[in-house]
């Protein structure tokens, strides 16, 4: 088995609105620390008229395409996670087909596991291309949702969106490791019955079972081998990001497992965590695409061989532990150049205006 397969190309479409959390906290009359200080959060990203899932998606993989060295013709699956389906049947991943003119002999679905399914996607086109199935095709890997929940849910200040494309083909960003620590366990803390417009959340439950999964997938990297050691060998640990806090609280929950003194864990927090949260805190959770948001933040500028971790989180509950090495493309960081342009263009609304538009939402968003 060859393990050149990796990460060839990235791009990041972000929508063109923004709610800072203030905004909300006056809306709801709540103390606007609760949402800064107690959930971590800063601004919702929050989709115009024009934009949705498919669209966000869109505009990431034009990205990935257009700074790849392949052609369209050279694609031969698309793999779409996401949890803003369209359609029970119709794959989102043919909706952004369409857009981009990719048909043909392409293997094209959508993976649905609540925010682990951009991982999902990712490691399937990666056993693709490892298998020697792919017969030399490239895949192209899109993680895009728009995250709503119901007015004054206690999960609307978390809401946010966004897209990230990744193209599968050799590891010129960054080489993932065959080597993967998955754990899941049937739970009811996060769903979204057929029919219904808002996810159901059991807050306490959800929590516990992220902080769970944690510790087992982070025991299974660490194995037999010192945690210190271990751990402080990555240049940075990458999370999903349901709410900033809600990585914090796994940390500090793997540290105490573990038996670091809190000192400790606070140190790997702050060394390894705190700046990988950076563009997240600007968009909100953004379901599959927020774990590959943060990674790709802590890829920019590191050196070729610098690894890092990866852990996806996606109620219901499945997660998994990734092992990441920069590639050679990571220290220019192409894509830094999107969620420049996307952040320094994107508009603000006030409090009225983030009504209307949730008084347009549309049903699958
Ligand atoms: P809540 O009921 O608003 O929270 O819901 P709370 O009352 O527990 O307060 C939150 C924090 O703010 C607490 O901090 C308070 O103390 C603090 P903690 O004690 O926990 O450290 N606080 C204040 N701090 C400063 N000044 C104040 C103040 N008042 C209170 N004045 C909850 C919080 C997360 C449950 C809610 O936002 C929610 O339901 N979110 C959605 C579910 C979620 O994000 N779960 C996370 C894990 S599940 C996951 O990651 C999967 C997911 O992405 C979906 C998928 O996979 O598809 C969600």
């Amino acid at each position: 088995m060859s393990t050149e397969a990796g990460i060839a190309s990235v791009g990041i479409q972000l929508p063109s609105l923004y709610l800072p959390v203030t905004e909300l906290a006056e809306l709801r009359n709540i103390d606007p620390n609760k949402f800064t200080k107690g959930l971590g959060c800063r601004d919702i990203a929050l989709c115009s008229a024009d934009e949705d899932a498919v669209s966000l998606a869109v505009g990431a993989a034009k990205r990935a395409l257009s700074r790849w060295n392949g052609s369209i013709e050279d694609i031969g699956l698309i793999a779409l996670g996401t949890e803003t389906a369209k359609d029970m049947s119709r794959p989102l991943s043919a909706w952004v087909a369409e857009k981009l003119g990719l048909s043909g002999a392409v293997r094209s679905y959508e993976v649905k596991h609540a925010c682990y399914g951009g991982t999902l996607a990712l490691r399937q086109a990666l056993e693709w291309k490892w298998s020697g199935a792919s017969a030399g095709k490239a895949a192209l890997v899109i993680a895009s949702d728009v995250a709503l929940y119901s007015l004054k849910d206690p999960g609307e200040p978390t809401q946010g969106a966004g897209a990230v494309a990744m193209i599968i083909d050799e590891p010129t960003v960054a080489a993932i490791s065959p080597v993967s620590f998955p754990y899941s366990n049937p739970a009811f803390d996060f769903w979204r019955p057929v029919g219904d417009s808002f996810p159901s959340v059991v807050g306490q439950l959800s929590l516990d079972c992220y902080k769970e999964a944690t510790e087992e997938c982070f025991r299974s990297l660490i194995g037999d081998r010192d945690s210190r050691e271990t751990l402080n060998s990555y240049r940075a640990m990458c999370f999903h990001v349901p709410f900033p806090k809600m990585v914090k609280k796994a940390v500090l929950h793997l540290g105490e497992t573990l038996g670091w003194s809190p000192e400790e864990t606070e140190e790997l927090y702050r060394s390894k965590v705190e700046d990988t949260l950076e563009w997240n805190q600007l968009t909100g959770n953004a379901y599959t695409a927020s774990l590959w948001i943060s990674v790709a933040r802590a890829l920019v500028g590191l050196r070729e061989g610098t690894p890092i971790t990866a852990f996806s989180y996606g109620s219901g509950y499945g997660a998994e532990l990734l092992q990441i090495t920069a590639g050679p493309a990571a220290a220019s960081a192409a894509w830094l150049a999107d969620v420049e342009a996307d952040l320094s263009a994107r508009e603000s609304v006030d409090m009225w205006e983030y009504e209307t538009l949730r008084g347009h939402a549309r049903a699958s968003a």
